[in-house]
């Protein structure tokens, strides 16, 4: 270690990006520390994010499954009743056991957490809570937090207007929830309240569900929610939000102007976004600047404009998520340690964990047509209902499709776009193939065990050249 420093690497923030950052930095021989402001390690994540959601969503299918007739019509009779505590609990449980993990992984490694909020005095010198730390690196990756509704405020504790960490925690289940904005946030959040009794209306901006998707998975997406009960209300935004003891009114109008409308709501979900964490950061001391979306920019291997200092994460560029920040943090660890550390911002999968799920890494049809200079000649596309998947038809889940989207010249897959139960678990295949450069050839002559949901790739990409089998 550099002895002009107390650590080789220090970093900021201990999410999926800063945790495994640090971890990886202390593997490859090098001095860390981490700053973490939060009482426990992991981030959004694992406290408020991927994790507590994944809980809810899981345990609400059950008793959706339940209570909407699918295990009946497998032969498994049952009566739900909702016992909240406990289905809260065991989210608990899950969030208290992976947040220690991380703990245990910092002290197996040796990494230290320096407890407090972290503020730069300059490139190597970071004040943490009531300590000095210097670093010869600094890391940040201080996250994202939700963006804010202009007159529409959230007060998690009064659980009427919501945000994500608020609609984790709500004592019981609102009679009508109104959430703000179709992303990925209100469609799985909103989903497990929906599931649990509520009666639930999205209110979205856009003409469509899931802005960044392919637009035949967004389609669906809004006939799949609508036929799972949920009022879809497009083009429309909030205006204003009042809020009388336990219920709000809302005000919405078309987004192109119009007629307002008021809407009665229990729980409002406010889920619009997501902005970087830079507050308090005092970025100022370092000279480092923001873009326009208040973002920290960073080169090809992480570094930012200052000397020294790397950045990672939901407070770089490019989509919020957590496997993402994981790969940024360990190839920007290995570039401190003067390897090649490199992410391939071109295949990041993306998922929303509904049910069905919805899937996809690579670009759109919409961007690869863009990409071939507007000629839709310039790509081919080979898609797959799940409805003639055989695992898919025998568990009684019909809806979804697989479309896989090629090069029209070379054949190399482009991108893969997937709807099904398990589509989070499929994707990964597309993302491995594409990673290695695969053709749609390739995949369409891969072995793939039957009976399983994943074959529906395979005959997707055999529809891209030719006929898939079983359409
Ligand atoms: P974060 O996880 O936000 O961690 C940053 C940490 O830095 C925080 O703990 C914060 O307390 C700390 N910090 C900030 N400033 C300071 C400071 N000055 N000093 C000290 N500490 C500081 N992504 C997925 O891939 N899959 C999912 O299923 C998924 N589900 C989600 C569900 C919800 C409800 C939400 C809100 C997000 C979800 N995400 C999901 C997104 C995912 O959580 C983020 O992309 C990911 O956590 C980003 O990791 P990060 O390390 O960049 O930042
Ligand atoms: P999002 O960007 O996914 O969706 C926000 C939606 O709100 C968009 O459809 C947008 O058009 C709409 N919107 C914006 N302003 C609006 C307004 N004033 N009125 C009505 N609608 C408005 O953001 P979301 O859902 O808040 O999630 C934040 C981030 O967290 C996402 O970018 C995602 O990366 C991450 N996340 C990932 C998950 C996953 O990977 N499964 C799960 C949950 C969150």
């Amino acid at each position: 270690a550099d002895q002009t420093y107390d650590y080789d690497v220090l970093v900021i923030g201990a999410g999926p990006g800063g945790y495994v950052a640090a971890i990886r930095a202390a593997q490859l021989g090098l001095k860390t520390a981490c700053a973490e402001s939060r009482e426990t390690l992991g981030g959004t994540c694992l406290n408020v994010g991927c994790i507590p959601s994944k809980a809810m969503l899981h345990a609400s299918e059950f008793f959706d499954a339940a209570a909407n007739g699918t295990m009946a019509r497998m032969g498994v009779v049952v009566e739900p009743k909702l016992d909240l505590e406990t289905m809260h609990g065991q989210r608990r449980d899950a969030v208290k056991q992976l947040t220690g993990g991380i703990e245990f992984l910092f002290k197996k490694n040796k990494v230290d957490w320096k407890k407090g909020r972290a503020s730069f005095v300059d490139a190597h010198t970071v004040r943490v809570g009531e300590e000095t730390v210097t670093a010869k690196n600094v890391i940040i990756a201080t996250g994202s937090s939700v963006t804010p509704l202009p007159g529409v405020e959230v007060d998690n504790e009064a659980q009427v207007v919501v945000d994500s960490t608020g609609a984790l925690e709500l004592r019981q289940v609102p009679k009508k929830m109104v959430v703000i904005g179709g992303g990925v946030i209100g469609l799985e959040l909103g989903s497990v309240w929906r599931r649990l009794g509520a009666e639930v209306t999205v209110v979205e901006f856009l003409d469509q569900l899931l802005p960044g998707m392919d637009m035949d998975l967004r389609k669906e997406a809004a006939k799949i929610f609508k036929k799972q009960g949920m009022t879809l209300m497009m083009g429309t935004k909030v205006t204003g939000c009042a809020v009388n003891g336990t219920s709000a009114t809302l005000t919405v109008e078309p987004a192109a102007g119009g007629d307002s409308q008021a809407i009665e709501a229990d729980c409002v979900l406010v889920s619009i976004g997501r902005r970087p964490n830079v507050d308090g950061l005092n970025l100022e001391a370092i000279g480092l600047e923001l873009n326009q979306r208040g973002q920290i920019e960073t080169d090809h291997d992480f570094r930012t404009a200052v000397d020294g200092v790397w950045a990672i994460g939901d407070v770089i560029p490019g989509p919020m998520l957590a496997h993402k920040a994981e790969d940024e943090g360990i190839a920007c660890a290995e570039n401190i340690a003067g390897q090649t550390g490199i992410v391939n911002h071109a295949v990041i999968p993306g998922v929303v964990y509904t049910w069905p799920e919805f899937a996809g890494v690579g670009l759109t049809e919409e961007q690869a047509i863009e990409k071939a200079g507007g000629d839709k000649a310039g790509i081919k596309i080979g898609k797959f209902p799940m409805m003639a998947n055989s695992r898919a038809k025998t568990n009684h889940e019909p809806d979804g499709f697989v479309k896989v989207i090629a090069d029209a010249q070379t054949d190399r897959v482009l991108g893969v776009w997937c709807i099904a139960s398990v589509a989070g678990t499929m994707i990964a295949q597309a993302a491995q193939a594409m990673e290695f450069g695969a053709t749609s050839e390739d995949i369409a002559y891969t072995c793939h065990a039957h009976p399983t949901h994943s074959e529906a790739i395979k005959e997707a990409a055999m529809g891209v050249r030719g006929k898939p089998i079983h359409i």
